[in-house]
Parts: structure tokens; sequence; C-alpha cells
């Protein structure tokens, strides 16, 4: 089934055209049918996260622009993003964007990077975003804010050009990125050697003034990549505890070295198997569904993370289960729940009815991998219940985020709702949902994907299609350009 043959919720009048079209998929999802505004809804409620209080049930995810400069300093278009996360409305600030702790982790040559020469910038950074705050809502009383640290790990591109950094030979993910020998994997040495470089970045964050770091463990980068490295032999790979030992340590030191910084973990929650365009539905212009790529002759094998090894197309949630448990055993404080990656699964990732350039149609309807990723939160919350959980996948809802977010809320499938791609379309959403407003229906997210598109064809990342920075941006032409090229049969 292609993009246009899934209902378009853009076009729903109704509350009650998404639950018929709820019941025709088969999925369960709360969803209440008025938005309730502060100070009854439950996204109105204060939560205890990272030794602070948040005022309200509203993140904004970490989202990058591929916009720093050469250096890893943030650039005018980066303080402009997070100003705009600041005068979200939305309390906690979940990471800003992912900043490399080292230069060669950078999954781009214009990543953040967290080093002494750009501290003062990334200072700077938080600053900013916590003024614009203030000036929006007369203090910054009740906003949390963290900085994503990261290494890009198989991903890694810090001039452009694949530099992999993997940690065990994948069979279907080394083609990828070009990995055709064990040169790309890191030794234990090389791991200890980035704990350290973890545990400095975290001390240059409290310096920054940030709540907390997320040591980000999602998306196929390298600590995620720990999680799923059961053939790795040695310190930090086959069992879970040898799995879990990088996050341990880096815990272990900030805890040490940092006292008093929260620790959050971006977590994928659950992987599949990669997928690819299916072949003969493919045509110049007209990217294929997706389909799961041919796992069979590698099999048996342990795909990824969070995934079910006899059938790879489905999660099994028992490790993350340990996981969580193990996470709170070490005093991580918080977790921000999200699945799979926008390289190789990206309709588990980030639910879209029009594919990235180098994706695949929807295989199922968007809303399906929105209920996928609610549903797995729900029942991690309901086996780890102490851990508060932020929830991921909540742009595809659009016009209804607030008719869902503050359901989930408030039957406890959640704790805090967290907001992607809408914070680049609309940042202010949250606070015209707690205001009691009619949304803006312009700025709405219709998850058209130009955000990603746009990086995947060396542009800078934002909302071309719906933010007016973007619209009438001599890289909004390039854009353009790239997009009719793929149209007219070029690559992808
Ligand atoms: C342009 C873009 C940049 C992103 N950057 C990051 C990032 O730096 N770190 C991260 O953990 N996730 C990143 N993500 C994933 C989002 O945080 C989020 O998980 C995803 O968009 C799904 O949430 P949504 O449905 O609200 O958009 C990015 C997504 C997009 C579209
Ligand atoms: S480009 Fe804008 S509308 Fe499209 S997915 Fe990204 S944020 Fe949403």
């Amino acid at each position: 089934m292609s993009a246009t043959e899934h209902a378009k919720i853009g076009s729903f009048r109704s509350v009650g055209q998404l639950r018929d079209r709820l019941v025709d998929l088969g999925i369960e999802l709360p969803c209440d049918s008025e938005v309730l505004p502060a100070p009854d809804s439950p996204m109105a409620q204060p939560i205890n996260i990272f030794g602070r209080q948040a005022r309200n049930r509203f993140a904004i995810h970490p989202m990058e622009g591929w916009d720093a400069d050469a250096s890893g300093s943030p650039t005018k278009r980066v303080f402009r993003r997070w100003m705009r996360f600041g005068q979200s409305g939305a309390a906690l600030i979940w990471g800003g964007e992912a900043a490399a702790v080292r230069p060669d982790g950078r999954a781009n040559p214009n990543q953040l990077v967290l080093s002494e020469a750009n501290e003062t910038e990334i200072k700077s950074l938080r600053t900013a975003l916590v003024d614009a705050h203030d000036a929006e809502f007369g203090s910054s009383g009740g906003l949390v804010v963290g900085l994503q640290l990261t290494h890009s790990g198989r991903y890694s591109r810090p001039q452009g050009a694949p530099a992999p950094a993997a940690l065990y030979r994948h069979p279907l993910l080394d083609d990828r990125v070009g990995i055709t020998s064990d040169a790309a994997i890191m030794s234990d040495d090389d791991v200890r050697l980035l704990i350290r470089d973890y545990i400095r970045a975290a001390r240059a964050a409290q310096r920054c003034g940030f709540d907390f770091v997320d040591i980000k463990h999602c998306h196929g980068y390298l600590g995620h990549e720990f999680l799923s490295a059961y053939t790795r032999p040695g310190d930090y790979g086959g069992s879970l505890q040898n799995r879990t030992r990088f996050l341990r340590e880096v815990v272990t030191g900030i805890r040490a070295d940092a006292p008093g910084l929260g620790i959050g973990v971006r977590l994928s929650a659950f992987d599949l198997v990669p997928y690819v365009p299916e072949n003969e539905q493919s045509a110049p212009g007209k990217l294929g569904e997706g389909v799961p790529q041919n796992y069979c002759d590698a099999m048996p094998y342990r795909f990824a993370f969070g995934c079910d090894q006899e059938m790879p197309v489905q999660m099994d949630l028992s490790e993350t289960v340990e996981l969580l448990r193990t996470m709170l055993q070490i005093g991580v404080e918080a977790v921000n729940l999200t699945a799979g990656s926008p390289y190789y699964n990206p309709h588990i990732q980030r639910p879209a009815l029009y594919p990235p350039s180098d994706g695949y149609s929807p295989p199922e309807d968007p809303l399906v991998g929105v209920a996928r990723q609610m549903h797995a939160v729900r029942f991690l919350k309901q086996y780890v219940p102490e851990m508060p959980m932020v929830g991921t996948a909540y742009s595809y809802l659009q016009q209804f985020v607030g008719h869902v977010a503050q359901a989930a809320v408030r039957e406890g499938w959640v704790d805090i709702v967290g907001l992607g791609r809408m914070a680049l379309s609309y940042p202010t959403l949250p606070t015209d949902i707690l205001a009691g407003r009619a949304l803006h229906v312009k700025r709405v997210c219709r998850t058209f994907s130009d955000c990603t598109t746009a990086p995947r064809n060396g542009l800078p990342s934002g909302c071309y299609p719906l933010d007016e920075e973007y619209k009438s941006s001599s890289e909004a032409k390039l854009l353009a350009a790239a997009k009719r090229a793929t149209k007219a049969g070029g690559a992808l």
C-alpha cells in the first residue's frame, strides 16, 4: 500500500474519525473527546524528575539540525532551534540534540561536539534556551534541561564519508556502512578510552548548567549497539551484564566526577531487522513499500536488542525490562523510550505518511507505528513503574496529539509525552494546548519528512514546508532540486 492509500489524518474533521480509523485498524489507543486546558489537563500536572520538578508533562525530544559549524559549535540556526524549544512551554527539554563526546564520533560534519573548545558556546546555547523560556513565561522555574551525549558508532561520518566504529560484525548492517573487515571494530581498550570521554563530557555539561545528561542508547548509534553485542567477545559483549558494562561504567564515572548531575537514557526499547524498498514496486520517483531485508540466510542470529530472535520482525521486551531494572539499580533516573533506527527501519522509529528519500513507502498505516511504540511503553511502565518514562512517536497524531497524550498520561501508559518533528514545525503546540487555544492547523507537522530528506542530501535539517526560516531559504531550492532529481530517477 502506498502513502496515498493510508488515511490522511490531516483531513479528519473530528476526533471521532480518528477513533473510527483506530477501530478499522484494530488498534487500541487512549483518546479523549476533548482536550483539557491547564490546570485540569493531566498534561498540566507537575512531575519530579532528575531531582527537580518539571512543571508539566510535555517534553521536547532531541532534534539535531546538521547545522553546527566545522568545529562542532552551535550556529545561529542551532540557537534559533533551541530558543524555540525554550519557548515551547514543554517543561522537559530532553537533550536538545545529539552532541558528540569527541569529534570522530560525529554522525555528520555538522553535528555539535562537546569539547573543551566549544564548552562556552554550548553553555550559551543552554542559557539562550532558558532565557527564551523565561521571557515567554516570566520564570524558568519548573523547566528541566538536559544534553544528549552521543558517539555515532557505525554511523560515524565526521568528515562526511562513512568512518564506522562498530562493536561487532553484523550480517545485514555492515554492507550499508561499508564495513568489510574487523578493522572497523573497536577494541575493549578503545571502549575504555571512550568511557573517559563520556565522563569528561558529562562534567562539561554540568559546568554548562545542564540539569542532566542523556547517555544515548538508541537509533543504532554506539550506546545502542552495545545492547545487541551478543556475538562480541570480551568485557563488553555476550551476556546482558557485559552488554550493559559500558552504560554502568559511564554512569559510575559520572556519579563520581559530576555528583548532582542527573543521568537519563534515551533508549530504543525495541528494534527489528532492517527494511528495504520492495524492488518490484520501486520505479524512478517511487519508492517501493518497505519489506524486511532478507534475513533468513543469516539465521539463527540475534539481529537487534528488543527483537524476537525467532521472528525478528517482532519485538521482544523481556531484556528491555531487565535493562530498565538494571538502570534503576545503577542510578539512571529516567528514560526516554524510542524504537528502531532512522537508518534501517524508519517506519518503526518515526511513523510518517511520506518517506524520507532514503527510505521506503510505509508498509503499514503509520498509526500502527505510533501504537507499537505507545503499547511498548505501556507494557514497560507496568513492569518497571518506578522508572519515569517519556514516550515517543506522537507527532504523527497531528491535530489529535492533545487528545491522545492527555488520555495516555491519565491512564498511566506513560509519564511524559515527548514531541520531535512537531517541535520543528509548531514548537508552541504545548503552550496552545495547555492554554486551551485552538491549534494553528497550518503549523501542524504532516510528516512530509523533508526534515530527514534534507540532511540525506547534505543540507541542514528543518521544517522546509512549514517553517518560514527554511521555506524561504536558499537551501529550500536545493532541496526541491534534489527531490526533482530523485523523481527523475536519480540516486535516492
Ligand atoms: C530532523 C530530526 C532530527 C533528529 N535528531 C535526533 C537527535 O539528535 N537525537 C535523538 O535521540 N533523536 C533524534 N531524532 C528523533 C526524534 O527525537 C524522535 O524520536 C522522532 O522524530 C519521533 O518522534 P516524533 O514522532 O514526535 O517526531 C530526530 C528526528 C528528526 C526528524
Ligand atoms: S519537514 Fe516539517 S512537516 Fe515534514 S516531517 Fe519534518 S517537521 Fe514535519
